[in-house]
């Protein structure tokens, strides 16, 4: 039997392939009532390039010190989004750089494949195969330019990326552009940083529009405040997690956390002598979900190319060994977020199939009637995707009676 958060994907490609001939039906409301994951986190905006020369300048000093004091900046301002998606996907395949790098949501669709070789295929590239990851990052960042154009604008349309692979779970995750705001002095080094900061916050957001941070925030709330989006909220431990734009955000959307799931990046950089002992046992901040603490990769870790398969033993044996966490270690980590995650996602799809499924016909019956105002025979392109949508839902409408024995009578409602 296929399985259901690949089904769900199916149905996901499906509704967008369909594009704007969907609109008269129910198409927009069956997407968004697909149960998803959106990763959110925060990050400061500052010129760190233009800060560095400004110090480099100042102080006088070599290109050395000035090339730390950029990578310390840039471990200091990212809540690790991109680490996180790719450690639990266990491959390099995002854009990085300093700046506001994601730009357009990024819907990623992990198939598990039994065996054979791994690739990735995109959403507005249908044919073509990937098997070098080094080209989707650049397929990622082009795809943002040819939307966004160059302005450094975001836009909500998203891009489609599956990846294909033995070593993934079957997921859906959703990369949301980071929930910026710009640095303030409650750091010591943005104390020491402030006025540069000040001077450089202008062009830093240079030809990027002033409401940039409302539309990113308007953006990402339109994704999570769905009852069906599970968030993934990122908050980096070497940080106050009071100052948490994700925690923030989710909280706004999701008073009771009953469908936020709280990440905890960067517990290797805490200062020395404190841990993150009590939020990862739920005593302080306490959601639904018990929090995962993760150790990405560094900045030194990825210019030295260390790769995922190192990266993810090296966080295995972080938790194992360290005395304050040895006992919370087997629910720690990347793989053991996918594994949750994963599990947590077909659980809520399964919850859902009533509901799923009454939309599902509700949107054969409007497809059936766009077909037959559109005419006989359909040889356009939109009666042949109509066509498609139909198939998949009435493929969906069986696999889900089956999957439906498990399920309590006129279960939870969408
Ligand atoms: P994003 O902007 O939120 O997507 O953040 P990135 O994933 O690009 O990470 C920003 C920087 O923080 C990079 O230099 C990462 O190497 C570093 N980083 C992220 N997570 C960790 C972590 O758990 N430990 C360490 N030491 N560095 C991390
Ligand atoms: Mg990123
Ligand atoms: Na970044």
């Amino acid at each position: 039997m296929e399985n259901l958060i690949s089904l769900v994907n199916r149905l996901q490609r499906a509704c967008t392939a369909l594009g704007d001939h969907g609109e008269e039906t129910a198409l927009p409301t069956l997407w968004d009532a697909l149960p998803s994951i959106a990763v959110v986190g925060g990050q400061i905006v500052v010129n760190v390039e233009f800060v560095a020369y400004l110090t480099r300048f100042l102080r006088g000093s070599e290109f050395g010190s000035a090339y730390q004091l950029f990578f310390e900046l840039n471990s200091f301002i990212s809540s690790g989004k991109s680490s996180v998606l790719e450690s639990v996907v266990g491959k390099d395949f995002l854009p990085r750089g300093s700046g506001i790098v994601t730009r357009r949501p990024l819907v990623l669709q992990l198939h598990r494949l039994d065996e054979g070789r791994e690739y990735a295929e995109f959403g507005h590239l249908p044919r073509r195969r990937f098997t070098d990851f080094a080209a989707v990052r650049k397929e990622i960042a082009d795809e943002t330019d040819r939307e966004t154009g160059r302005s450094k604008q975001i836009s909500t349309v998203p891009i489609y990326l599956s990846i294909y692979s033995p070593n993934v779970v079957n997921l859906t995750l959703i990369d949301l552009p980071g929930l910026t705001k710009v640095a303030v002095g409650e750091f010591a080094i943005f104390m020491f940083l402030l006025s540069f900061v000040i001077a450089t916050v202008s062009s830093s957001l240079n030809g990027q529009p002033d409401s940039i941070v409302m539309d990113i925030e308007n953006m990402v709330r339109s994704y999570i405040e769905k009852p069906n989006c599970i968030i993934l909220a990122i908050s980096p431990a070497n940080q106050d997690l009071a100052t948490s734009d994700a925690i923030k955000i989710s909280r706004e959307v999701d008073p009771k956390g009953e469908r936020t799931f709280g990440v905890l990046t960067k517990i290797d950089l805490m200062d020395k002598g404190t841990d993150a002992v009590d939020i990862l046992e739920g005593k302080a901040y306490r959601l639904q979900f018990p929090w995962i603490g993760v150790v990405n990769r560094s900045q030194q870790d990825i210019n030295k190319n260390v790769d995922m398969i190192a990266a993810r033993r090296r966080e295995r044996e972080y938790f194992a060994q360290s005395p304050e966490y040895k006992h919370l270690a087997h629910r720690m980590g990347s793989e053991h977020l996918g594994k949750i995650l994963s599990k947590h996602l077909e659980a809520v799809i399964k919850s859902r199939i009533p509901g799923l499924q009454s939309l599902i016909n509700k949107t054969v019956i409007e497809l059936e009637s766009e077909l037959s105002r559109l005419g006989k025979p359909i040889a356009t392109d939109a009666g042949g995707k109509l066509y498609m949508i139909m198939e998949i839902c009435r493929t969906f409408d069986g696999i889900f009676k089956e999957h439906l024995d498990g399920v309590r009578p006129g279960g939870d409602k969408i």
